[in-house]
């Protein structure tokens, strides 16, 4: 099974922008989340994006006036965002985001971890351990935002073919296998060149977190938790560390 940061570096991260629909479409859904959020500098105007990728958190963030620190394993992934940022006010740092507190400024007013990274860490007691940092690096009044997948529910048969994108130079396709508490997420990638498809294939293994658990490891270390949407799969959490005289 490939790590992380490979099933990046050898499949996903060429072809990740195109597969979620393209930089442009993923910028404006997040600049639309942000502001109708409003999600805005009024603190520190420090932020650190966990997991970063292309940027499709982070550009929008230092769009609104944030320092933006981005953290992500892949290489090639922050490349792409820095092509896109251009001069907005952005640190990439490429390192396991579990570490992030030894590369973040002080009195950090807002951290995301959005776009399904958290899915990505090992183990359950790698969120909450992260939890418990993101609690000790925000300032008082800091926000947390989370957005992962809810895989608590298993797909079965042919439900767990999933068919990711497609155009006429390239087809993607996902097959999910479930575990107790992780899915096992082939990525299956055919590509055209000269009239010929070629397949790439990798895969590795991401956590099944539900909602519940993570609001209540969110509490347990102090947040009081003020947003929880459920859309197309997806679960946002807002998570605030509040100010101790409020
Ligand atoms: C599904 S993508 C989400 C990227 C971005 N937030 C978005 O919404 O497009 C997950 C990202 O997390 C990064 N990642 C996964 N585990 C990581 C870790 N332990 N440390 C740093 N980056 C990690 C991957 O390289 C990838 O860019």
């Amino acid at each position: 099974m490939a790590s992380v940061k490979e099933h990046y570096d050898s499949l996903l991260a060429s072809c990740y922008s195109w597969m979620c629909g393209g930089s442009d479409l993923k910028l404006k859904e997040n600049r639309a989340f942000f502001r109708d959020h409003g999600i805005r500098p009024a603190l520190s105007a420090a932020a650190v994006d966990l997991g970063s990728g292309a940027g499709f958190q982070t550009i929008p963030l230092a769009e609104a006036g944030f320092e933006v620190t981005a953290i992500d394993v892949s290489s090639e992934l922050l490349a792409q965002l820095k092509q896109t940022a251009g001069k907005l006010p952005i640190r990439t740092v490429q390192a396991d985001l579990l570490n992030f507190t030894e590369y973040s400024p002080e009195k950090i007013e807002l951290i995301v971890c959005m776009g399904d990274t958290l899915t990505h860490l090992k183990v359950l007691a790698d969120v909450k351990e992260l939890i418990h940092r993101v609690y000790g690096a925000l300032a008082q009044g800091g926000l947390l935002i989370l957005g992962f997948r809810d895989m608590t529910v298993e797909l079965t048969q042919l439900d767990r073919f999933i068919p990711v994108r497609s155009d006429s130079k390239r087809i993607f396709t996902c097959f999910l296998e479930y575990e107790k508490n992780h899915v096992k997420v082939h990525d299956i990638v055919y590509e055209k060149t000269d009239d010929q498809w070629k397949m790439k294939n990798s895969y590795f293994r991401k956590l099944r977190i539900s909602s519940q658990w993570v609001r209540e490891h969110l509490s347990k270390a102090g947040f009081q938790v003020e947003e929880v949407d459920t859309a197309n799969g997806m679960i946002t959490i807002f998570a605030r560390k509040v100010k101790q005289d409020a």
